[in-house]
């Protein structure tokens, strides 16, 4: 079975073609993504409205450049996946617009897929693909949750953060120090160059004895720290960003320190719900993923402790189509495909706000 994958709930427009026939693990055919991270840029952020009128014009040509890298007619697609959400309405409207004229056009099933299942699912594309059940870390820029998962569809979340995403902190802090959008990458290349143990910044909820997060704190220190260093910059306060009068070296120690804090969280957490369920196998999922220290740190514990830990290939680490088209064609393999038949007419059902809990099996 071709599935054709798209995404399109924030500022990527990712489309791919995956080939999840028998009961093997689904092989990529074909990729390709656009990131609108140039033209939100000049705003600090996704500006909603332009990111669905950027995909509107992007997804036609990425899904001929798909079709052509799989050397395949779009006849040779047997359905269309696409992001149903969570996610910005307008954005996920184009996605699931298109999905459905495709599946119209060429007479096969449109499938909704849950933004998060496919980034929990994506390194099941990865050349070292976990198995059943595990623990996943879910940290994007939306989300960070620890979610038992049994198996597609078996998922029970454990924890989640009661207020900003580890992706935000990421890329609040970023902003804070005068980094642009997204932060998240920024921060870390800075962080390189810094101190991780410069400011003692705040791990909240590290000892709270359950598998929840908060980074809204996070963000309030790194805030004060960066004003308590531009006050006593010999120029004094700053005229256009309050992070200006820094050096590039207190920079990078601030940006080092709070990078240090969001992965020690997590990196406990997630220690701690491999405890609390017994199991041995670690995935880790979404932007944050891509992280380098996190990598590294996990990667060195969970070896001292002969516990796994699988990640997505580092490309689709971030928002892409692949982990859309994967994430439908484990449930095909798995008998839990939902699809609109072509007699029920064609329903523009986005979810914007979707709990993956909602998702049973
Ligand atoms: O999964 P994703 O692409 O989109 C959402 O579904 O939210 O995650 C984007 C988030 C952003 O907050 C971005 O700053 C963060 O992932 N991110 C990183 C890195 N790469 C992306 N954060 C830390 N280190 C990175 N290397
Ligand atoms: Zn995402």
């Amino acid at each position: 079975m071709r599935i054709l994958g798209i995404e399109s709930s924030c500022d990527e427009t990712g489309v791919a073609l995956v080939d999840a026939s028998g009961s093997g693990t689904p092989r990529l055919l074909g990729h390709a993504l656009h990131s609108q991270i140039e033209m939100h840029q000049a705003y600090g952020g996704v500006v909603p409205e332009l990111a669905s009128r950027d995909h509107i014009r992007r997804v036609l040509p990425l899904t001929d450049a798909v079709m052509a890298q799989a050397g395949l007619p779009l006849s040779a697609i047997d359905a269309v996946a696409c992001t149903r959400g969570p996610g910005l309405a307008g954005a996920l409207l184009v996605g699931s617009g298109v999905a459905s004229a495709l599946g119209f056009a060429l007479g096969k099933p449109v499938v909704g897929v849950h933004h998060l299942e496919g980034h929990l699912l994506s390194p099941f594309l990865s050349a070292d693909p976990p198995e059943f059940p595990f623990v996943a870390l879910l940290v994007s820029g939306g989300h960070t949750q620890l979610m038992r998962v049994d198996g597609v569809g078996r998922y029970e979340l454990l924890g989640e953060t009661i207020d900003d995403a580890a992706g935000e902190a990421f890329d609040k802090s970023a902003k804070l120090l005068g980094l642009g959008y997204p932060g998240g990458p920024a921060l870390s290349r800075l962080a390189e160059q810094g101190s991780a143990t410069a400011y003692p910044f705040p791990r909240p909820l590290l000892h709270s004895g359950d598998l929840d997060f908060s980074f809204a704190g996070l963000k309030t220190a790194v805030l004060t720290q960066v004003k308590r260093l531009a006050h006593a910059a010999p120029e004094g306060p700053a005229t256009s960003h309050l992070a200006d009068p820094l050096t590039l070296q207190q920079k990078a120690d601030v940006a080092a320190s709070a990078q240090a804090a969001i992965v020690e969280v997590l990196v406990k957490k997630s220690l701690a719900a491999l405890r609390a369920t017994g199991l041995k196998r670690l995935v880790v999922a979404g932007g944050v993923g891509a992280n380098r220290r996190l990598r590294e740190q996990l990667n060195a514990i969970c070896a001292q402790r002969g516990l796994r830990v699988h990640y997505p290939e580092l490309h689709l680490c971030t928002d892409n189509g692949a982990m859309i088209a994967l994430a439908a064609g484990l449930r095909a393999q798995a008998g839990l495909l939902v699809t609109e038949p072509i007699e029920a007419g064609w329903r523009f059902d986005v979810r914007p706000r979707w709990p993956l809990a909602e998702l049973a099996a």
